[in-house]
């Protein structure tokens, strides 16, 4: 049975543990060192608001100074839960990744229109690889949009709060991974 947390007056049914949590980003952080163990410089892109939970306990665990940490700002809800479709980026202007392996870290891969965006606008500035890595992988029927290279779990096609992921920007720190019931 699902453990329920009720915050104010709602309903959270957590379907990920935080020790779960922790298990997949430990194993998501040992992949990704293995495959740039002959790289010196990874620029992590972190994808704020959502990816910074997990961008942070994976930096955690690389712990190595060749891992470099810029962040964009991305927005594409609009205190829904829905996706609009329609994503902003903020800070993308003021990177520089000519020549740089950079590693975009997001919160999750729902219709992947972020992480479609987010590549297409950073190709342009002629990095010599870009890879993807997301905590959450939504179980969706949908072909893929772009190529997930890391992923912490599957996780159901469910309005889903913590470790990252919102409603409107509450419960983004909440250790563990829920559904939120909203009757
Ligand atoms: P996309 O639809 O793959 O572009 O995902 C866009 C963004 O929507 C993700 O990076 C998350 O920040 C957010 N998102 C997607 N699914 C959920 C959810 O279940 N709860 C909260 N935010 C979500
Ligand atoms: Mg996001």
């Amino acid at each position: 049975m699902a453990k329920i947390h009720e915050i104010d007056g709602l309903q959270f049914h957590e379907i990920v543990s935080s020790q779960q949590i922790g298990q997949a980003v430990k194993k998501v952080a040992d992949q990704i060192t293995a495959d740039y163990q002959s790289t010196n410089k990874v620029v992590i892109l972190t994808v704020l608001e959502g990816g910074r939970n997990f961008s942070d306990a994976l930096l955690d665990e690389l712990a190595d100074a060749k891992f470099e940490h810029v962040e964009v700002k991305a927005s594409s809800y609009n205190g829904t839960t829905k996706s609009t479709g329609i994503v902003r980026f903020e800070g993308l202007m003021q990177l520089n990744l000519l020549g740089c392996d950079v590693l975009i870290v997001d919160d999750i891969y729902d219709t992947g229109a972020t992480l479609a965006n987010l590549i297409f606008k950073i190709t342009s500035f002629c990095p010599r690889s870009v890879k993807v890595a997301v905590m959450f992988d939504k179980k969706r029927s949908h072909d893929r949009k772009v190529k997930i290279n890391y992923i912490g779990m599957e996780v159901p096609d469910v309005f889903l709060v913590g470790f990252g992921l919102d409603y409107q920007e509450k419960y983004r720190d909440l250790p563990f991974l829920a559904q939120l019931i909203l009757e």
